[in-house]
């Protein structure tokens, strides 16, 4: 087992990342307040892993209720929060009752959200089961659900008090998704960690492939790099909105098609290729740098082209986005690769054209 730590002061936690961990309760058994836990989950991850869960709690004394989600992007919606509002008041959970997630970023985030919202905030674990939600979003507290109009719009930035990473959950895992969370890994690379980037390019098939080893060295990399932004920004007042490329493109393409048509992952690779047209457009990528960012994802598996909307639609999405200020659009784009910059630069012409170079048929 690999360990590291997001530092935060006196909210600082730790990040635990390994095989086999979920069958160690006694990870867990530290960070709970009190011998009570409710797991939130999903009807896919239920079937898999919350009996071993509950089995393993229970082994330590912990008295554990359940609460199994809808499966999907479109279900991370207020509807959905309130059924874990209904388990948490209905088999009577306190303040200091602890909120497990177990399962991918959409579990993570709802899950988040509620423990941040129940009784105004209550202790919350990270049992991530994606390699998306394992090497970025159990990580740094963002948590959150989608609004018809825009991804993630309503939520709150909370804080969890232990994630852990067992890696062994990724091998149920579809390849589709396995190449979703390889985006976020990925953006690592290009926002702030060449030799990383450079170590993708030369083990990506491994990755792949499901090499334990591989796979425990991207998450224990990708999670030191989000833990050193998030320590340094927890709240994204600068360099934590880096972790953002290719989400405002992407976010437009996941509310445009509908939640859960394009995976979080899909849509932040084809949004990252627009940001590195735009990048271009400034002269601050070659088209060698474009042309190598472009053949990673696609060994990734992943799309590097948008979904087909119009190119006003894209503009008219992204005039939703949380980094937006004063009216203005703010992007992350590249100064070189492995190095991002938050930008309010592009015209409105520009990020248009940037756009419409990576529409299919383009
Ligand atoms: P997801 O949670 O939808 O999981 C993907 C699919 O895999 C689901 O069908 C899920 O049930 C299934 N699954 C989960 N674990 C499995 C396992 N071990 N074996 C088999 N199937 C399994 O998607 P995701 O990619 O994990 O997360 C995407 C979400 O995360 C988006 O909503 C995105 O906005 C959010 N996100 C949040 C942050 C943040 O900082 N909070 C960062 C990035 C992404
Ligand atoms: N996924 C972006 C962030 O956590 O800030």
């Amino acid at each position: 087992m690999q360990s590291l730590t997001v530092e935060l002061a006196e909210r600082s936690y730790p990040i635990h990342i390994g095989r086999g961990l979920l069958d160690m309760p006694q990870l867990l058994a530290g960070s709970l307040q009190r011998k009570k836990a409710v797991v939130v989950t999903n009807t896919t991850v239920a079937p898999l892993y919350l009996d071993r869960l509950l089995v393993n709690l229970q082994s330590i004394g912990v008295q554990v209720v359940s609460a199994v989600l809808p499966d999907g992007e479109r279900y991370k919606d207020w509807q959905t929060l309130n059924q874990i509002f209904d388990v948490l008041l209905g088999s009577r959970c306190e303040r200091s009752t602890t909120l497990i997630a177990l399962g991918g970023g959409v579990i993570g985030d709802m899950g988040g959200f509620a423990a941040a919202c129940y009784q105004r905030g209550m202790p919350f674990i990270q049992i991530p089961t994606t390699l998306l939600s394992q090497v970025d979003s159990s990580v740094g507290g963002k948590t959150a659900i989608n609004h018809p109009l825009g991804k993630n719009m309503i939520g709150a930035f909370y804080q969890p008090r232990l994630v852990i990473a067992d890696t062994d959950t990724l091998n149920t895992l579809p390849d589709r998704e396995l190449s979703a969370g390889l985006a976020e890994v990925i953006k690592y690379g290009l926002i702030r960690d060449l030799p990383f980037l450079e170590w993708l390019e030369l083990n990506l098939e491994r990755l792949l492939a499901r090499d334990p080893e591989a796979l425990a060295y991207a998450i224990h990399r990708s999670c030191a790099n989000k833990a050193e932004v998030v320590a340094a920004d927890e709240r994204e007042a600068g360099d934590r909105a880096l972790l953002n490329l290719g989400h405002t493109f992407g976010h437009a393409i996941e509310t445009g098609m509908g939640y859960g048509e394009w995976l979080h992952g899909e849509a932040v690779a084809a949004g990252t290729m627009m940001a590195a047209e735009l990048s271009a457009a400034f002269g601050w990528l070659t088209h060698s740098d474009v042309a190598r960012i472009e053949a990673l994802l696609q060994r990734a598996r992943l799309p590097v082209v948008g979904a087909e909307l119009p190119v006003e639609r894209y503009l008219d999405l992204m005039s939703h986005d949380k980094k937006v200020e004063d009216g203005r659009l703010r992007l992350v784009l590249l100064e070189a690769v492995g190095k991002a910059v938050l930008s309010d630069k592009a015209s409105e012409a520009q990020i248009m054209s940037a756009i419409a170079r990576r529409l299919p048929n383009a």
